[in-house]
């Protein structure tokens, strides 16, 4: 029975050994070791036995189901590991492990701030044209009624590629190139935004800025067509409360032209730091275009009539959420950047 006993071991080990699945795996433990199982056949004949053996036989039967156990458990564990091998191989990506977090980008405060703008002018009917940042001095003065030897070039300096061309020191030659285009046909409802270029740099003032221009040329366009739709700009970009008002001005493209200022959004017009204590807050240059202006690019200014007005978008996004240095919406700093 001893003998019997090792054979069996010997060979169930071996079985066990070589197994590969996991029901094959249950089969040999209860052809084994189950309650019908040959080794516990053994057990149940030691009757056959004398007194004295029977012990002996018990152990060593017990030590045989130990080794038989660990030896399934271990057969257990190898088959398990190598199905997980052979899963992970088919599905190249495991869908059960947790996902990797996507940072969200977003766009740039001052391009969030330009679609802030164009949206509003959108709702107004007016469509966005782009012109060059590389302009003729025909376009960026000429065009705009500054003829060469003007004194208003000095108030935008630029940087010059030659006598004739120039980096844009305002969208306002964008004026020009649509009205070029369109001639005669009206209405002319249009908004540029872009970069544009002067000779300048501290906190409140950089070498490349943006501007977003706006153009409206019709049969009969008035001031009070201008101020309505910068008064609905001005409710719609910092709040119903706003009102405007119009400062004279000089522009050489637009007569009469205005400064226009918004009540502050801050103090409502009492007075403040931020307002400088005068209740009002400039945000933009406008008025009517100039019939020089008009004539210069194919409109007869006998025919139609226009206004015009250009604002500053890093003017507009600092007064809108207090930044206070024009040079940090440069910078690229992600942890100012992140804030808007
Ligand atoms: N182009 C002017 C500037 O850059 C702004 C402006 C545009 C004023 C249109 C009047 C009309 O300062």
């Amino acid at each position: 029975m001893f003998e019997q006993l090792a054979a069996l071991q010997k060979e169930a080990l071996a079985r066990i050994a070589a197994c590969i699945d996991t029901e094959a795996l249950q089969e040999l433990k209860v052809a084994y070791l189950g309650k019908k199982g040959s080794i516990t056949q053994i057990s149940r004949s030691m009757g056959a036995l004398d007194a004295a053996e029977r012990p002996r036989l018990g152990q060593a039967v017990n030590t045989a189901k130990d080794k038989l156990e660990a030896a399934l458990a271990e057969a257990l564990r190898r088959i398990k590991e190598a199905e997980l091998a052979q899963k992970l191989a088919r599905e190249r990506d495991d869908i059960s492990l947790p996902g990797a977090a996507f940072a969200l980008g977003r766009g740039h405060i001052l391009s969030q701030v330009t679609r802030q703008i164009e949206d509003i002018f959108l709702g107004m009917g007016y469509t966005v044209a782009e012109g060059p940042e590389v302009e003729l001095d025909y376009y960026n003065f000429e065009a705009m009624n500054i003829p060469p030897e003007h004194p208003a070039r000095d108030m935008q300096d630029s940087f010059y590629f030659s006598n004739s061309m120039l980096l844009r020191t305002h969208t306002s030659p964008v004026q020009a190139h649509v009205m070029e285009a369109m001639r005669p046909a009206i209405p002319v409802k249009i908004i540029c935004p872009g970069r544009v270029y002067r000779r300048d740099d501290d906190a409140t003032h950089s070498p490349m800025f943006h501007q977003v221009e706006g153009l409206y040329i019709d049969n009969r366009v008035t001031l009070a067509d201008l101020k309505g739709t910068l008064l609905a700009f001005a409710q719609r970009m910092f709040g119903p409360e706003r009102q405007i008002r119009l400062r004279p001005s000089y522009f050489p493209f637009t007569e009469p032209s205005a400064e226009v200022d918004i009540s502050c959004f801050v103090c409502g017009g009492a007075g403040c730091r931020l307002c400088k204590g005068s209740g009002w807050i400039e945000i933009l240059g406008s008025g009517m275009v100039h019939p020089n202006v008009l004539r210069i690019s194919g409109y007869d200014p006998d025919q139609v009539s226009g206004f015009a007005f250009g604002m500053g978008v890093e003017r507009i996004a600092m007064l809108k959420y207090g930044i206070n240095d024009m040079r940090l919406l440069f910078d690229n700093d992600m942890r100012f950047l992140a804030q808007f």
